[in-house]
């Protein structure tokens, strides 16, 4: 059964339309997914329209890099968002970016936090991860012909709940937020900067002026090996610039990242 059916079954859903500059955008709401992803590219195969998007209350397989497990209870924001961007698909990494410069401003503006990022795809607190973004894509002849922006955040979970090494806004302010709010903030945000996507080095300069290594001495696994520098910059195709002892400069273009003391 395609997890659209599966999700229907289980789930009360809901569904609003509106406009927002003439854009519609459809929020499809469920209470229980596999992975709002996973619903979002069924939704783009079938030809449903950009800025629709997939919100769940809770997700049973959602998933992160390296097809990671992401716990993803109730109480969490777990949504992705169908999105047809007119870019070749060398260019797909930036949207990782332009994903996490509107998710951490609308997190910051709705909850008092001060979030930075850190490469490639986390948002931060100096205490701990506080959400990532997962950004899957389909493509033909090198074009996409469609990409699922996924974004997870922790928000109304205890700290039992938190995986190794995360933090929620709960844990931080002692405050339940309420996740439709900050849903639509997130979306508006967005759709007000898509069209930075002409210009990726708003972009990446966006990113790096709210990145918790900026900059800073890292260390980075990344395919079998351990890159050791300083971070220097964030390149449009969305590259880490790390210099290391020799002056040497390194692009690291995949990899988990960790600083260093
Ligand atoms: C990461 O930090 O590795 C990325 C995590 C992305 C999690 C979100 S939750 C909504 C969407 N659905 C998924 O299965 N994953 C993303």
């Amino acid at each position: 059964m395609a997890e659209t059916d599966f999700a229907r079954k289980l789930t009360l859903k809901l569904q609003s339309t509106r406009k927002h500059s003439g854009v519609p955008l459809k929020i499809l709401r469920y209470k229980q997914v596999l992975s709002t992803n996973t619903t979002a590219y069924h939704l783009g195969e079938k030809g449903f329209e950009e800025w629709t998007v997939v919100v769940a209350d809770r997700q049973t397989q959602g998933r992160g890099r390296f097809g990671h497990r992401w716990e993803s209870p109730k109480g969490g924001l777990w949504f992705s968002i169908l999105l047809k961007p007119a870019i070749s698909e060398s260019r797909l990494p930036i949207l990782q970016f332009f994903a996490a410069n509107a998710v951490r401003q609308s997190l910051k503006d709705e909850t008092g936090l001060t979030v930075l990022l850190r490469w490639p795809n986390d948002l931060v607190l100096h205490t701990g991860k506080i959400g990532g973004i997962l950004v899957e894509a389909k493509t033909i002849l090198e074009r996409p012909s469609f990409a699922v922006i996924g974004v997870g955040l922790n928000i109304n979970l205890t700290k039992r709940q938190m995986p190794t090494g995360g933090t929620s806004t709960l844990v931080e302010t002692r405050k339940r937020f309420n996740l439709q709010k900050l849903l639509q903030r997130t979306v508006d945000r967005m759709m007000s900067r898509y069209g930075h996507l002409d210009n990726p080095v708003d972009i990446t300069n966006e990113w790096w002026q709210n990145c918790i290594h900026r900059p800073y001495t890292v260390e980075i696994a990344s395919q079998g090996r351990t890159i050791t520098g300083i971070t220097r910059g964030l390149e449009e195709n969305g590259a880490l610039i790390v210099e290391s002892g020799d002056r040497e400069m390194t692009r690291v273009t995949e990899g988990t990242l960790r600083l260093v003391a």
